[in-house]
């Protein structure tokens, strides 16, 4: 089969890598790509930008698709998947609607009350009074919230009631704005991954993701600067717990609502000391957990995400993993999540340059008129490696890092260092 792959992130380039591995899918396209997807597929740019539906089913149907996987979620929230599959052409990621579990935080409350899944108590705001009587009454750590989409970057978390309001009345200011004030959640987060046709539902394996710019968790929020896979230390059931709990209830009311949701609904979970409570929703894969979510997945990735396109996942056999362990670390420009700094040259990040088991997924790259490449984003390369052990998989994916060449990169040091050390628990 031949396969369109929406997008340009490490996330996108994790996914091509594993559909160029799946011996049934013969082609793999993908728009717009960067450098390192060029290596493995075809790159087009698509009329109108990947949120336009009309300019993807356009692109979809001249190369011949039988499958469109849609990466991020701006293109999912502007109905690409309902016009990909209003034109006969099978789409893994939900319909405009559906995608409202993660373009709308007040949505996602609504959902997760009715489907009665366990969630940390939200006030959605839209006038500072109310704002100011919703900190009052959850008390610090106060957690604020954007109500739409923010690239990761809409939340505050912090003990000062000042930036609280501060950010509250940012989100307020944009059109329709509206804020989500919330219950600070204590405990390690997960990130667990759940393919739905909009009926059956299959986990993927639970990853942890390191959301702050800084090591020891310090800084901003961002995208997210790394992740590994498995989770050693996560309670025995987790994966069954959080699908009966959350996921099957979920997938089951949104398709009583007439939404169903088919695609991968991505469970942010905090793993609190009275079980776990979901942070948040995603209608497409994390970034950077694919990375090491699809690393060490067996099953041949391209007939998975076309059953679950299909509706079909019930037929699918248990999905089987690798016992490895795969650690990734963004490397990003200088100033990210900040503007960052754009058109430095990267070197070392050739397969022959790295570390064994290890390799080089690119996000923010482009080539400059020179054919050099260069930065163009602010997280710029997602390196993943694995290993028998974390420790194994830290030190071949930090000996990568460390022959990777981009003036004024920072990352994180610490990116799965406290599982190595057996120091998490919930
Ligand atoms: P979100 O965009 O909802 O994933 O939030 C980004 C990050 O903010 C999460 O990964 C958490 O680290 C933090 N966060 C969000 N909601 C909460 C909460 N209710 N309690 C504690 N931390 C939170
Ligand atoms: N890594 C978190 C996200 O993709 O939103």
């Amino acid at each position: 089969m031949k396969v369109l792959v929406v997008g340009s992130g490490a996330r996108e380039h994790a996914i091509v890598r594993s559909l160029a591995l799946d011996p049934s899918v013969d082609k793999v396209v993908a728009a717009p790509g960067n450098p390192g997807i060029a290596a493995l597929a075809a790159c087009e740019a698509v009329e109108g930008g990947v949120s336009s539906p009309e300019g993807v089913t356009a692109l979809a149907t001249r190369v011949g698709a039988d499958l469109v996987v849609v990466g991020p979620e701006a293109p999912l929230v502007a109905g690409v998947a309902d016009a990909v599959r209003a034109a006969g052409i099978a789409c893994f990621g939900p319909s405009a609607r559906a995608a409202r579990l993660e373009g709308s935080k007040a949505f996602a409350k609504e959902v997760m009350s009715a489907a009665e899944v366990p969630t940390g108590l939200a006030h959605v705001c839209t006038t500072m009074a109310s704002v100011e009587e919703a900190l009052d009454a959850l008390g610090a750590p106060h957690v604020v919230k954007e109500d739409g989409l923010a690239a990761g970057k809409g939340v505050v978390v912090t003990d000062d009631r000042d930036e609280a309001l501060e950010h509250a009345r940012a989100c307020l200011a944009k059109e329709d704005g509206a804020v989500v004030i919330e219950e600070f959640l204590s405990g390690p987060e997960v990130s667990l991954f759940v393919l739905s046709d909009g009926t059956t539902v299959v986990p993927l394996t639970p990853a942890q993701d390191f959301k702050r710019v800084g090591d020891d968790d310090a800084g901003p929020n961002t995208g997210g600067m790394g992740a590994y896979s498995p989770l050693d230390w996560a309670p025995e059931g987790l994966v069954d717990e959080v699908v009966t709990r959350i996921a099957q209830p979920v997938i089951d009311e949104m398709r009583r609502r007439g939404t169903p949701f088919a695609g991968v609904l991505f469970i942010g979970l905090a793993l609190t000391p009275r079980g776990p409570r979901v942070i948040e929703f995603n209608a497409r894969f994390g970034d950077p957990e694919t990375q090491v979510v699809l690393a060490r997945l067996l099953t041949p990735l391209g007939g998975v995400l076309l059953a679950a396109a299909q509706g079909r996942l019930e037929e699918v056999p248990a999905l089987r993993w690798s016992a490895e362990h795969a650690v990734t670390v963004v490397v990003a420009a200088q100033s990210y999540p900040g503007t960052p700094r754009t058109g430095d040259v990267v070197t070392g990040t050739d397969d022959a340059d790295v570390a064994p088991a290890a390799y080089v997924l690119h996000a923010g790259t482009a080539l400059d008129d020179e054919g050099r490449l260069v930065s163009a984003g602010g997280r710029v390369l997602s390196v993943v490696a694995t290993g028998e052990s974390l420790a194994q998989a830290r030190e071949r994916v930090y000996a990568a890092v460390a022959g990777i060449g981009l003036e004024g990169s920072h990352h994180r040091t610490d990116i799965a260092l406290l599982a190595e050390q057996g120091a998490v628990s919930v």
